[in-house]
């Protein structure tokens, strides 16, 4: 694996720890600059979307954090999520496996979570969390998860997806904060899962039901539910009519 402080190529600074409650923890709480890429061979407090927590056994899968410090307005912070989404799809889709993307950050792999990506914010810094199942072989029942040798059946070295990945989410957030979210909603529309389809999106303790219509041009999502569109900035999105 890497090893601490090494400088890869495209001007990312990777950190490589063999144990850490949280990257994103670490990489929040850290006095990181920009392109800092924090990763942990483990994690101990892994943290998931809605206060969940992330399962991170060691030597198998990645668990990183980028450091931004994004010079758009805090309001255009949440689109950075669906950049860093579409860098990682297509970053996956090129080394051959055909992923899908779940609004607003899940990639899926034949409908089971393969990777998930979680921002956190502090002051003027952003941290892009990534969670990607690389060797993991086996997952607890009730999870309907998967991983990257599950999928293809062969193991992955971890260092090179860790380059490869942080590479393009970083160039993919750095176009958004360019200008190009057209044209990075446009890639999303290529991997989407939801789009067209009855779904379901719980926020906090209220659930919404609706087809999914379109992506706002700030990645929101746009929900038409009994005639009304309702446009989203956060949520957990299922499938279907009923929560899973
Ligand atoms: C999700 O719930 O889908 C998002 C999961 C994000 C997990 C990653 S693992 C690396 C980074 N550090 C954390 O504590 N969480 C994110």
């Amino acid at each position: 694996m890497p090893k601490a402080h090494a400088l890869f190529p495209q001007g990312l600074h990777f950190n490589w720890f063999s144990q850490l409650d949280s990257t994103n923890g670490e990489a929040l709480s850290g006095c990181w600059p920009e392109a800092t890429v924090i990763a942990s061979d483990c994690q101990k407090a892994g943290r998931g979307r809605l206060g969940r927590t992330w399962l991170s056994p060691p030597g198998q899968n990645l668990y990183f954090s980028l450091v931004l410090y994004p010079r758009l307005s805090r309001a255009h912070w949440g689109g950075l999520s669906l950049a860093a989404g579409v860098g990682a799809a297509r970053c996956l889709d090129q080394l051959g496996v055909a992923v899908n993307l779940k609004w607003p950050n899940d990639l899926l792999w034949q409908g089971r979570k393969l990777a998930g990506i979680l921002l956190e914010a502090r002051d003027d810094k952003l941290v892009v969390g990534m969670g990607l199942n690389v060797n993991q072989a086996r997952f607890p029942a009730q999870l309907p998860a998967t991983s990257l040798s599950l999928a293809t059946g062969k193991s992955w070295r971890r260092d090179y997806l860790l380059a490869l990945l942080a590479g393009e989410i970083f160039r993919f957030c750095s176009l958004w904060g360019q200008g190009q979210q057209q044209e990075i909603i446009t890639y999303w529309k290529e991997y989407d899962i939801i789009l067209g389809q009855e779904i379901s999106v719980l926020r906090g303790r209220e659930t919404l039901r609706g087809k999914a219509v379109n992506l706002s041009p700030g990645g929101g999502l746009i929900l038409e539910s009994q005639g009304v569109r309702h446009l989203l900035n956060s949520g957990e999105v299922s499938i279907g009519k009923c929560m899973e």
